[in-house]
């Protein structure tokens, strides 16, 4: 009996396309179950009404029922009515699982509803948290199976192959020393990590079926690790998956860390010992024709991509979450009186060292800003209005009592105003970094923020337009969302600024038209600028401009000075080349999180579509930036883009609509292989 060794590569998609198709996939996969990879059923075929037929149903029911209730690894056996149609199966969940009920039941329902598979004899199918095995062969429950098997690799490939692969075997040698190290029956599962460079890790993963002896679980992890230079060779991820074990590698970490140590297992038995069997068949041949891995190698993409993706995400929000509850204040206070608020303007006039030009901070659309000292040592941000505002003392009153309801994390708070006479002025909260576009435009301090403060910056802005879109009673719309409105607090957090001005200045605050344009050009969404039509949406459109600013540095007005494209329509072009990254403010390149800045891309993009309807509402952008269990649609082409004809075509192409898409690759960084190895 030989082995055939099939080997076939697909390029598969670029990074860009990857993560859409990982984003559109991620509702499926995440949110709603478990991540699909491979399956190898054989060609020896039982019949419908077969009692063998019949034995792999009731196997399949016991597998289901013994992961729910939280088994990590069963096998068990379907004595049948004769030698001929006894079968014998098993579960593993992945190590760092403590349960997946959910895909056992999954891989079972798709072993039984796949036309190729629901006859088969013998079958294994792999997801990433679980793998499902029966066979009519007894073996199976007790003997070491390096066939068939499966590569997988990530055809992007590593800059220093050699070294790399030298640290990739010690990791994984250690990893598999580790996990071989359980006695049989017991979990036998270990993960390692190793520094590539300063900032750069590989994370290794490595397993073996319970019911392996230690010595077994070595023997196949050694036989992985030695086809890791065939199947992935100088590449950036691979895995080879064999029906006793597998092992895996990433560039990223792929898997839950708090992973538990290893744990007995409730495997044995449950079931009478099943009389001796004969099987016909010798020899295991099973196969899936090429059309059949294409058929399957999306999914796989997506797979990895998606599992990266997954996991990140919900370590991140665990983090988060956490974080958040420990540091969120209450978002909204209550003021008690409106006298509260009420500020003398001698009192401001001294504080302000009577509005002096050295205390000016800056000219905002409304007014003047001053800093100011008050006696209790307060700083404070003063903000003396234009004249000639059309509201009347009383509604000014009563708006600043309700704008200074508005408190939140990521908004500037309004602490009182001041009355007298002609003056109308507003007394913020004093925020020392100055504002967001004194830093991101200013060639030498744009360093100041790395991706991780940007992303932080972005997160944050999202949430406050958020709280005032949806959260807050009075649903404002800002309409002036740019960068010098974002100030930056002495941890680089933003706060919006200049929110509610509408309001205190009583412009038709709902939707609707206006005759009174209040935004800046440049941030202003088409249907704002052109008709004045406003709505949440509107903010929607300016917060992706600020977006796609803060990721490339660059000032949406500075490309109206040159004759190129101007930053959206760039962004845009980058996008539907393939090569969205090169929007990155260069100064980023050494810290940069690869698919955080995609997404945020891909949001900002989102955001910039000229129908106000397809741009995602704050709620929806915050769960896109928050985790994974949102579909990302593709972006449509964006306002004020000159529409050429023919590249409209390419965003389709991008979506995902089966099995077969093909996807022309244009900068092909994260590929895909996947590799068969059969049996003949
Ligand atoms: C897997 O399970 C989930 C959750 O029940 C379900 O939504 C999904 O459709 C299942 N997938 C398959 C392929 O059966
Ligand atoms: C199993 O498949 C092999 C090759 O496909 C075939 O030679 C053999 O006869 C089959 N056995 C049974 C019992 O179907
Ligand atoms: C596990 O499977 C066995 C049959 O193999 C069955 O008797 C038992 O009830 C199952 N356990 C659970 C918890 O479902
Ligand atoms: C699981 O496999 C072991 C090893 O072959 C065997 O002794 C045990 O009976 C099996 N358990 C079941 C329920 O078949
Ligand atoms: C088992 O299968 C073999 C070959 O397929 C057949 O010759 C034999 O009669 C079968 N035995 C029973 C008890 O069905
Ligand atoms: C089943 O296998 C055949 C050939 O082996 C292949 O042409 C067909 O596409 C497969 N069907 C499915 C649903 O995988
Ligand atoms: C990776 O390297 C191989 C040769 O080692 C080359 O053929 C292939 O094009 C490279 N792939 C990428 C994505 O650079
Ligand atoms: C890993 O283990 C294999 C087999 O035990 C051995 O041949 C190889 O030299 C080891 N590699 C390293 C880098 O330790
Ligand atoms: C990883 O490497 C960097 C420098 O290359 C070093 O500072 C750091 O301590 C290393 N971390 C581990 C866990 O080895
Ligand atoms: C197994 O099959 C052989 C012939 O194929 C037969 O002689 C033997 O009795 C069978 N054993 C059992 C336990 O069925
Ligand atoms: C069962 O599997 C073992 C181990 O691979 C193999 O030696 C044996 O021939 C198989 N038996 C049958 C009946 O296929």
């Amino acid at each position: 009996m030989g082995w055939n060794w099939m080997r076939i590569t697909f390029n598969l998609v670029p990074v860009s396309l990857s993560l859409l198709l990982l984003l559109n996939f991620a509702t499926t996969a995440k949110a709603q179950g478990p991540t699909y990879v491979y399956n190898i059923c054989s060609d020896n075929k039982t019949t419908a009404n077969s009692l063998f037929k019949k034995d792999i149903n009731t196997l399949f029911s016991s597998l289901s029922s013994n992961a729910t209730a939280n088994a990590e690894f069963f096998n068990t056996t379907v004595p049948g009515t004769n030698s001929n149609d006894t079968v014998y199966g098993l579960f593993m969940c992945r190590g760092d699982l403590s349960s997946c009920g959910q895909c056992v039941v999954n891989a079972t329902q798709k072993l039984s509803s796949d036309a190729n598979c629901s006859l088969s004899k013998r079958a294994i199918i792999w997801y990433d948290e679980c793998m499902v095995w029966y066979s009519n062969n007894r073996s199976i429950l007790s003997t070491m199976f390096t066939r068939p098997g499966v590569y997988l690799s990530n055809t992007g490939n590593v800059s220093n192959q050699e070294s790399f692969m030298k640290l990739l075997f010690k990791t994984m040698n250690e990893t598999a020393k580790e996990a071989a190290k359980s006695p049989v029956l017991e979990k036998k599962y270990a993960t390692k990590q190793a520094n590539i460079s300063g900032f750069q890790n590989l994370y290794c993963m490595a397993q073996c079926t319970d019911n392996l002896t230690p010595r077994d679980c070595a023997s196949c992890l050694t036989e992985a690790i030695t086809e890791l230079t065939p199947c992935c060779g100088g590449k950036q991820g691979g895995r080879v998956l064999f029906p006793s074990c597998f092992v895996r590698y990433e560039l990223y970490p792929f898997y839950s860390s708090n992973a538990l140590a290893p744990s007995p297992s409730p495997s044995a038995g449950l079931v009478p010992p099943p009389p001796a069997t004969n099987s016909s068949n010798s020899g295991g041949s099973s196969g899936l024709s090429s059309g059949t891995i294409v058929a399957i190698v999306v999914p796989i993409a997506v797979a990895v991509l998606l599992f990266v993706a997954g996991v990140c995400f919900l370590i991140r929000r665990r983090a988060r979450k956490k974080h958040d509850s420990a540091q969120d204040p209450q978002t909204v206070t209550e003021i008690s009186s409106i006298d509260s608020l009420r500020f003398d303007l001698s009192t401001l006039e001294a504080a302000t060292k009577k509005f002096s030009q050295d205390n000016k901070l800056g000219e905002g659309g409304f007014g003047e800003v001053y800093k100011g000292l008050l006696p209790s040592g307060q700083e404070v941000a003063v903000k003396r209005l234009s004249k000639g505002s059309v509201q009347g003392g009383e509604e000014f009153k009563n708006e600043v009592e309700l704008v200074a309801k508005l408190q939140h994390r990521y908004l500037v708070r309004l602490l009182g105003f001041c009355l007298q006479g002609e003056e109308k002025i507003l007394v913020y909260e004093y925020v020392p970094n100055k504002s967001l576009d004194y830093i991101l435009f200013d060639p030498e301090k744009q360093g100041l923020l790395d991706w991780t403060r940007r992303y932080k910056i972005i997160g944050g802005i999202a949430r406050g337009i958020q709280y005032l879109h949806e959260d807050s009673r009075l649903k404002i719309i800002h309409r002036d969302l740019k960068p010098s409105n974002i100030l930056l607090d002495e941890d680089m957090n933003p706060k919006i600024a200049d929110f509610g001005m509408a309001r205190l200045f009583a412009v038709d605050q709902t939707q609707g038209n206006t005759s009174r344009i209040v935004g800046t050009y440049g941030y202003m969404s088409p249907e704002y600028a052109m008709h004045g039509e406003f709505s949440v949406k509107s903010d929607v459109y300016s917060f992706g401009v600020l977006v796609l600013e803060i990721i490339s540095g660059k000032k949406i007005s500075s490309f109206y000075e040159t004759d190129a494209d101007d930053l959206v329509s760039y962004a845009w072009k980058l996008w539907k080349e393939g090569t969205p990254l090169e929007l990155m403010d260069p100064t980023l390149r050494k810290s940069y999180t690869p698919n955080e800045v995609m997404r945020c891309i891909h949001i900002g993009l989102l955001c910039v579509q000229e129908d106000p309807a397809d741009r995602p509402t704050m709620a929806t952008i915050m769960l896109m930036l928050d985790s994974y269990s949102v579909t990302l649609p593709v972006p449509n082409q964006p306002a004020f883009v000159v529409h050429s004809g023919t590249d409209s075509n390419m965003p389709k192409e991008l979506q995902f609509s089966g099995a077969t898409t093909n996807v022309s690759v244009q900068n092909s960084v994260n590929e895909m292989s996947v590799s068969e190895m059969d049996s003949r």
